[in-house]
């Protein structure tokens, strides 16, 4: 690879990483998500599964991507044929591009509502106004498809610009201006919610636990927020490395953005909930909490139309720096193996996310109670989408980028990378090896329900460790 396709400045890796991380998934998934599963014991599971899954696999697929140095699904080609592996990892890649695409489609039909609350926000129409007229707000939104449409396309466009322009009059520019905006607006809010909220009551909710309270399915739930946020397994981490300059270190560069996007999605967390206190709303919402019960408690504070409106514009602008990414992994892919231009590779992605957004955008009106979803998945399509690529297909890539770096790099390659320090070379590679493995597995099995009890999913994951460093020299070698 020229150093053409290298970051210009030092620390965009970072910048770019946590752009990608820091979106939707903090200031719209974790805090309903927190309502959902029962507040403190859910961060403290997130917590966990972030240090201890998060982390090590975050460093994987850097090092994959930046010892690849090509877009996901090539560089995956290519390590494969000169680590003498079986081809079949190569669905790291294929997965990862699927996903991106799926994750793609309902983003931008989500990051689009942003646009219509920030308008209706700064119109001041909201200010005073009761719940039941701010509820008919959002009703009146999703029974609407083709305003959806419009904004899913505007934040669809905007996104395929800033690729399109390229990695550095594109991605490196647009993120050196995203980004302080987005943490400028972030602690604005935040000191909002502190002058005007119950900052106190917002932090005992979100900090204090019954672990009685977490459910199965809050676990499965924690993992899939946790790939989802951390943007892990598939191969947008990996893509950005890619541009990596070989002297930055990934292991500092991991942490950093673990700490980076957990304690943006604590900050949002905080602000939001110190808010919906103080206007005496509930915290269980579900997706609503955003566009329901915060402009609710806009509706009844100080400067609320104003702050709301920056509010949404942060949604916004962190939704930006996520989606740009969701589109580079298979627009470089697209570059690189159909020599197309980047402003031809992305359009073609998409476009094509965009035609799948359409899908979410019926899940809320015309085939928000039944459909071919409903009748096959028990769900609308938005959430078979979403389940299918959160809870299904990032934590398995997730597995196999930790299987394949844990195994199938030389010991020299990956200290080439990550540093010759011996410990941690070590903790890195039994994370990789076998704690995030079994970890993901056993959740992954316990919550899609394939086996019941505590135990089975246990003995599965246990005996998919076994028979995959049995027969390792069947997955390693490709004699
Ligand atoms: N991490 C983003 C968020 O939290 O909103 C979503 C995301 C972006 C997921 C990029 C995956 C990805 F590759």
């Amino acid at each position: 690879m020229s150093q053409s396709n290298v970051w210009t400045h030092k620390g965009t890796f970072i910048l770019a990483a946590v752009g990608s991380a820091v979106g939707l998934g903090n200031l719209w998934r974790f805090p309903y998500m927190i309502g959902e599963n029962g507040g403190g014991a859910f961060i403290l599971v997130y917590a966990l599964t972030v240090l201890f899954v998060g982390i090590p696999i975050l460093m994987a697929e850097t090092l994959i991507g930046r010892s690849g140095r090509k877009s996901p699904i090539l560089a995956m080609t290519e390590l494969t044929k000169s680590h003498n592996t079986s081809p079949a990892w190569q669905v790291i890649g294929w997965m990862g591009a699927l996903a991106a695409l799926l994750i793609l489609s309902f983003y931008s039909v989500i990051a689009g509502w942003s646009v219509h609350f920030g308008l209706v926000e700064f119109s001041g129409r909201l200010s005073g106004a009761d719940a039941a007229s701010i509820g008919a707000v959002f009703s009146g939104l999703l029974d609407n498809p083709l305003l959806l449409m419009l904004y899913h396309t505007i934040f669809m466009l905007a996104s395929a610009v800033i690729v399109g322009l390229g990695i550095h009059k594109g991605l490196e520019k647009g993120l050196r201006i995203l980004m302080p905006l987005l943490f400028v607006m972030l602690l604005m809010i935040l000191a909002y919610g502190v002058v005007f909220g119950e900052i106190g009551q917002a932090a005992s909710y979100l900090f204090s636990f019954k672990l009685s309270e977490l459910s199965l399915q809050g676990w499965l739930a924690a993992m899939g927020q946790a790939f989802f946020s951390l943007s892990l397994g598939l191969g947008a981490i990996m893509a950005y490395g890619a541009y990596m300059p070989s002297r930055e270190s990934i292991s500092r560069s991991a942490i950093t953005i673990a700490i980076a996007d957990t304690g943006v999605a604590i900050i949002a967390g905080l602000a939001i909930f110190s808010l919906v206190f103080a206007a005496g709303q509930e915290t269980a919402a579900g997706p609503g909490l955003m566009f329901v019960t915060l402009p609710i408690a806009f509706a009844d504070i100080p400067f609320g139309s104003l702050f709301g409106g920056l509010f949404f514009i942060l949604v916004f602008v962190a939704a930006l720096s996520s989606s740009i990414s969701l589109i580079e992994p298979v627009a470089a892919y697209l570059v690189e193996r159909f020599s197309l231009s980047r402003m031809q590779a992305v359009g073609a992605m998409a476009f094509v996310a965009w035609l799948l957004g359409i899908l979410t955008v019926l899940s809320f009106n015309l085939w928000a109670e039944s459909s071919v979803f409903h009748a096959l998945f028990g769900k609308s399509a938005f959430d078979s989408i979403d389940f299918l690529a959160s809870n299904i297909l990032l934590p398995l890539g997730g597995v196999l980028i930790a299987l394949f770096a844990g195994w199938a790099l030389t010991r020299e390659e990956v200290q080439r990378e990550l540093g010759t320090n011996p410990t941690w070379y070590s903790l890195w590679q039994i994370s990789v090896r076998y704690v995030a493995p079994v970890a993901v597995l056993y959740i992954f099995i316990r919550g899609i329900g394939l086996v019941s009890g505590d135990i089975w999913p246990l003995i599965i994951a246990l005996g998919f460790m076994l028979s995959f460093v049995g027969g390792r020299s069947l997955w390693l070698k490709n004699s």
